[in-house]
């Protein structure tokens, strides 16, 4: 396939793109092993469900309340409450870890000469606190978070204030994320899309359509022409 041109910035979304947000329950061995994979696929879904809700009802919370509302959530449907466990499993997740071949892959699309940054429903507080717990400070042009905004993705407000902050038109972007509902609303909104389908999803029934589909980020470098200097 012929390399993407004219892009200028590679902008990533942060939770299960840059950061594994399944290392919150991983590393908590209060959660009983066999209810791990269930409470993280619970929070995340709830967490999710909330952003869109809350977007459609004209109700903003941001995203570090709809963590919270969506953990306490996962934990009562999975007879789990309990006010330790829960303020240890936000504690984890303000410290994420990132996917391992994350700084490798910023490490070599900077020397090619591109603009990084995160796109992200995140608070800025929970976006510097994964950054810099999974050592990525200094990796990024900029973090950007949905909360300048006050409505969370798949709105088109949060992916053109990214333009804004970066100075660039959508072409020049594209756009990393592992959540196929946020990279084809990206597209949709005219950015490039790299879909980083690390779950293994079903293509959407949505507008928009990625430009390329890869496994993990390790793959994304040599998807792009290099920034002419
Ligand atoms: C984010 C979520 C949607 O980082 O993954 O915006």
């Amino acid at each position: 396939m012929t390399p993407l041109e004219g892009i200028r910035a590679c902008v990533f979304d942060a939770y299960g793109t840059v950061f594994d947000f399944a290392s919150a329950a991983a590393r908590c061995p209060e959660v009983p092993q066999g209810k791990r994979s269930a409470l993280t696929a619970l929070w995340r879904d709830k967490q999710l469900q909330y952003t869109w809700l809350r977007s459609l009802q004209g109700q903003h919370a941001d995203f570090w309340q709809l963590t919270q509302d969506a953990l306490d959530f996962a934990l009562e449907s999975l007879d789990l409450r309990s006010p330790a466990l829960r303020a240890r499993l936000l504690d984890l997740y303000q410290t994420l870890q990132a996917f391992p071949e994350v700084a490798d892959t910023l490490r070599q699309l900077r020397d090619a000469g591109f603009k990084t940054a995160i796109l992200s429903n995140g608070t800025p507080s929970m976006l510097d606190g994964a950054v810099r717990a999974s050592g990525l400070e200094g990796c990024f042009d900029a973090v950007l978070s949905a909360e300048a905004v006050k409505v969370f993705k798949t709105h088109p407000r949060v992916y053109a204030y990214a333009l804004r902050q970066l100075d660039l038109q959508a072409g020049q972007v594209c756009f990393q994320s592992s959540n196929g509902w946020d990279a084809y609303a990206a597209s949709a909104f005219g950015m490039r899309v790299v879909w980083c389908n690390r779950y293994g999803q079903r293509p959407e029934r949505l507008p928009g359509a990625p430009d390329r589909v890869i496994g993990n980020l390790a793959e994304l470098p040599p998807l792009l022409a290099r920034v002419a200097t």
